[in-house]
Order: C-alpha cells, then sequence, then structure tokens
C-alpha cells in the first residue's frame, strides 16, 4: 500500500483531498504538512487538527510549513481565497478545536525525512502553492535521486487559468517555487485546471453525506455547499484538491502526457504553466499533465469513500 503525505493549504476542497485520504483504503496518510494559500499557515494547520479530530484520525501528525512564498515580495491574494473558502477556510463552519497540537517539527523536514524513509514508496500530494516542497528540495537536493511520485494539484495547459487568463491559484502565490519543482526532474503529475474543472460535486452529493447523521457527515456537507455557493458559473463545485488525491491512488482514470514543463516567473504571464522551450527535443519528460479524466469513475469513487468514512 503506498504512503501519501498532503501537502495542504486547508481550504474546502483540501479538506475533501483530506477527508479521501482518510478514507480510502489504498493509501496510509502519514502525515499532513501545511502552508499558506487559501489561508494563512496557521489557520490551515489548525483546520487540519480540527478536521482529523472530528474524523477520529488524531494519529495523523499535522507539520506547519511556509507562511510566504520563497520570493517574499510576491503579492498575496488571501482575501480572494477567503470569498472562496470562507474566512476560516472552511466555510464559516464551526468546527470543534483539536486538543492536539501541532509537531514541533518543520513540515521541509518531515518531507525529507519522510522522503529518506520511504522511498518511492511514498507519494506527496501538495494542493496549495510548492514552497514547501522546493525549499525541501533545495535543502536536501539528495532527495531527488530517491523519492517517488508528486501528484500535485495546479495550474493549466489547455485552457486558461483561474486567476486571470494565465494563472492558475496556487501556481499564482509562488510561481518561484513551482518552476523549481517542474524543472527538478522529479517524477511530476500535474494535476490542474485542465481536469479539475470537469468533475463536479452537487448538494445533491452533499445532502447524502448530511442524512449520515454523523458530525464529520454533517460539518463536510456545511462546507461543501458554502463552496458549491461561490461557484456561480455552475451547479456544484470543481473537484480541484480531491483530483489530486484521487490521481495519487488511481491514476488509470486520467490521461497524461508527458512534457517538460515550466512556469513563467515575470511579466504579465506570471503564473503561467507551459513546456519549457529550452528542453523540446530532450528524451524522458519529467513531468505528466493530466488533459482528460474519468469523470464519472472520480465522483464516484469520491462520494463512495467520503461517504463510508462519515458513516462510521
Ligand atoms: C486551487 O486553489 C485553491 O483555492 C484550491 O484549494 C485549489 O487548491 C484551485 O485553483
Ligand atoms: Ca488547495
Amino acid at each position: 500500500m503506498i504512503k501519501m503525505i498532503l501537502d495542504l493549504d486547508t481550504g474546502i476542497d483540501d479538506a475533501m483531498a483530506l477527508a479521501y485520504a482518510i478514507g480510502t483504503k489504498e493509501a496510509e496518510l502519514i502525515g499532513v504538512t501545511g502552508t499558506f494559500g487559501n489561508v494563512y499557515t496557521e489557520v490551515g494547520v489548525q483546520n487540519v487538527l480540527n478536521i482529523l479530530n472530528m474524523c477520529n484520525e488524531n494519529g495523523i501528525p499535522v507539520f506547519a510549513g511556509a507562511t510566504h512564498a520563497m520570493d517574499q515580495n510576491h503579492f498575496d491574494r488571501l482575501e480572494v481565497s477567503a470569498r472562496i473558502h470562507g474566512d476560516n477556510g472552511v466555510g464559516q463552519v464551526a468546527i470543534e478545536t483539536s486538543p492536539r497540537e501541532i509537531e514541533t517539527k518543520s513540515a521541509v523536514d518531515f518531507l525529507i525525512e519522510s522522503v529518506k524513509k520511504y522511498g518511492k514508496e511514498l507519494v506527496i500530494v501538495p494542493t496549495g502553492p510548492l514552497t514547501n516542497l522546493a525549499l525541501a528540495l533545495k535543502k536536501a537536493p539528495e532527495i531527488k535521486d530517491i523519492m517517488g511520485r508528486v501528484v500535485l494539484m495546479g495550474g493549466a495547459l489547455t485552457i486558461p487559468g483561474n486567476v486571470n487568463q494565465y494563472t492558475e491559484a496556487n501556481i499564482s502565490q509562488d510561481p518561484e517555487a513551482a518552476k523549481y519543482v517542474f524543472e527538478s526532474g522529479i517524477d511530476v503529475t500535474m494535476v490542474g485546471l485542465d481536469v479539475t474543472t470537469r468533475s463536479l460535486l452537487t448538494k445533491a452529493d452533499t445532502q447524502i453525506w448530511r442524512e449520515t447523521g454523523s458530525v464529520a457527515g454533517k460539518t463536510y456537507a456545511d462546507m461543501v455547499d458554502y463552496y458549491i455557493s461561490q461557484h456561480f458559473e455552475v451547479e456544484g463545485c470543481y473537484l480541484h484538491d480531491p483530483s489530486a488525491a484521487i490521481n495519487a491512488v488511481h491514476p488509470e482514470y486520467f490521461t497524461m502526457l508527458p512534457m517538460h514543463m515550466t512556469v513563467i516567473t515575470e511579466g504579465e504571464a506570471e503564473g503561467r504553466t507551459i513546456g519549457d522551450p529550452k528542453k523540446l527535443r530532450d528524451p524522458n519528460p519529467n513531468v505528466k499533465v493530466c488533459i482528460g479524466v474519468d469523470s464519472p469513475y472520480l465522483v464516484k469513487e469520491l462520494n463512495e469513500t467520503l461517504l463510508s468514512l462519515f458513516q462510521t
């Protein structure tokens, strides 16, 4: 069974990825690292602790990571995320405070130690800015040769971004970190807007969670209903972060295009994920870009896994 680390900026869809990772029988969640993005880092990791406590999963350690982009002057757009995820990151829903504290070890050190311990058995799933992972690769470059897959939610190749026509939110918040990760040569799967916007969850789905009568089922239904209410263009919500967690377990649901990927880090198109022109003729591209998804399978997998978690 694969080992998994989630690197989250929790965030409602991050919380859905977390529920999937707890609920799936096909991966062991060995820890959660937190970053800035949808909310400040300390808010995001507290959300993770609270959710794990609500789901009776107090054995999974939680580590705090970066509080800002690698380039400290990079603008931050927390206000925009606050609209989408609520000021508290979980749709203004109150979740009982966990009695547990975050670990004293840093997220970066936990990532490095876990790669050294588990090697290719470990899949790292970042669903926020890529700062923690880039800092880990910079601090311990030797892990590049031994690590397994990184399955990240971020970017867009065949469609426009969601911050502006060029960039997707996670990449936009730390383009330098994303460029570093994509160009590092490690085995990256990019689960971007090309596929995450093809799968929707609706209020019919959340109502089934609510009807389980469990605290977790009701809380998740309220959170995701808030998230749905912030999607004005569709009847439901996109499945950004859960798609990455599901890809880590079920890559066969996706069509992937091997590429050398890079990120534009300046000018109007800052944050755009694009094929690396310097490597067009190089063999063995290291990034697999998801360009298709079997959405009915993905939605079914998410619904079944979350429902069984909420029923326990
Ligand atoms: C990404 O941005 C965040 O708001 C979501 O949690 C997701 O990771 C989508 O662009
Ligand atoms: Ca996220």
